[in-house]
């Protein structure tokens, strides 16, 4: 079967080609390497160097007919999303329904979307937040999420196309960028192997559930294997302060590094937290890889591949 992965040089996206590859699928890539990495292309996918908002995009569904789609490519960046609204808007909302088009004049089976757990809720006051409570995003980045969703719903039920959409947390581990702006963990990791202070935005004491990026590989692998539609949270269902990251990567890293504290940025809340039943009775499934374990393969990728 051959699968097509937009946004498959990039941190999530490499993962998943990495582990579809693994599984015996064939792969097609389209990436424009905007934030993706030519390192991060596994050499048996074919990869395809395009933007997703490019009309010609049909001749790669024309010629490599792809059975399913994991829409993974997006500009990821929240605050970029407020500053840039009608660019980031052009990739997030407009690319993707671009992607979305294709996908129904091509026949695909299944599209499985990358949304957000993270940006989706706002500021959730149900604690850990399930599918179930009311989406209301914030940031622009959010909205098009949510946005995407809403047209898979109705593509579901116009064109019968079966969706899944992925709500991540926050997604951590090996390759992912310090410099898109956003996972404080490659940033405050790359920031103190540097010996130089990451900055910690507000009081530090805001929460985040963190999940690693095998855990997050191994429910999307498990769910789009079954037969269903609709949306799922992908995260651990913990809660971690910025200010835990904070210290518990100053310990692994041996770093001297001092608190430094800036403002809140806009768009930002004080707890997110998953409620992962669902995705745990549906694909018996839950989170394996401890923070500890997490952050420690992280600090040693990110000594590997920076030489520090
Ligand atoms: N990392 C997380 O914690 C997290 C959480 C929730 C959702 N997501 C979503 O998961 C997906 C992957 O995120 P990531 O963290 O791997 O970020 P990433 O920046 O590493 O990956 C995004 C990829 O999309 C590509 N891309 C961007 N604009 C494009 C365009 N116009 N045309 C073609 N390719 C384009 C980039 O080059 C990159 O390879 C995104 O949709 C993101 O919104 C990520």
């Amino acid at each position: 079967m051959k699968i097509l992965v937009t946004g498959g040089a990039g941190f999530i996206g490499s993962h998943l080609v990495d582990r579809l590859i693994e599984e015996g699928y064939g792969v097609v890539i389209i990436d424009n390497l905007s934030t993706g990495k030519k390192d991060n292309l596994n050499s048996k996918a074919k990869f395809y160097e395009s933007d997703i908002r490019d009309p010609k995009i049909y001749q790669i569904f024309e010629k490599e007919k792809p059975e399913i789609v994991f829409h993974y490519a997006a500009r990821v960046n929240v605050r970029e999303s407020i500053e840039k609204l009608v660019s980031g808007a052009s990739v997030n909302i407009i690319g993707s329904l671009n992607v979305l088009e294709n996908c129904k004049k091509y026949n695909i089976k299944k599209v499985i979307f990358a949304s957000s757990g993270g940006e989706i809720y706002g500021d959730a006051i149900k604690i850990p937040t399930p599918e179930s409570y009311l989406a209301c995003p914030i940031s622009p980045y959010g909205i098009g999420k949510l946005t995407i969703e809403r047209y898979l719903e109705s593509y579901f039920r116009l064109f019968r196309i079966p969706y899944l959409s992925l709500r991540y947390s926050n997604v951590y581990g090996p390759r992912q960028n310090h410099y898109t702006g956003t996972g404080v963990i490659a940033i405050f990791t790359y920031q103190m192997l540097r010996n130089k202070p990451p900055l910690i935005h507000g009081s530090g004491r805001q929460t985040k559930d963190y999940i690693f990026i095998q855990d997050a590989i191994e429910a999307t692998i498990l769910s789009f294997k079954k037969n269903i539609t609709g949306i799922l949270n992908i995260g651990t269902g913990r809660e971690t302060s910025v200010l835990e990251i904070f210290y518990r990567l100053k310990r692994l890293i041996h770093s001297h590094v001092k608190e430094k504290y800036g403002p809140s940025p806009l768009c930002s809340f004080k707890r997110c937290c998953l409620s992962i039943n669902k995705a745990k009775k549906i694909l018996d499934w839950y989170p394996r890889v401890s923070l500890t374990k997490g952050l420690q393969e992280t600090v040693n990728w990110f000594k590997k591949f920076y030489n520090y």
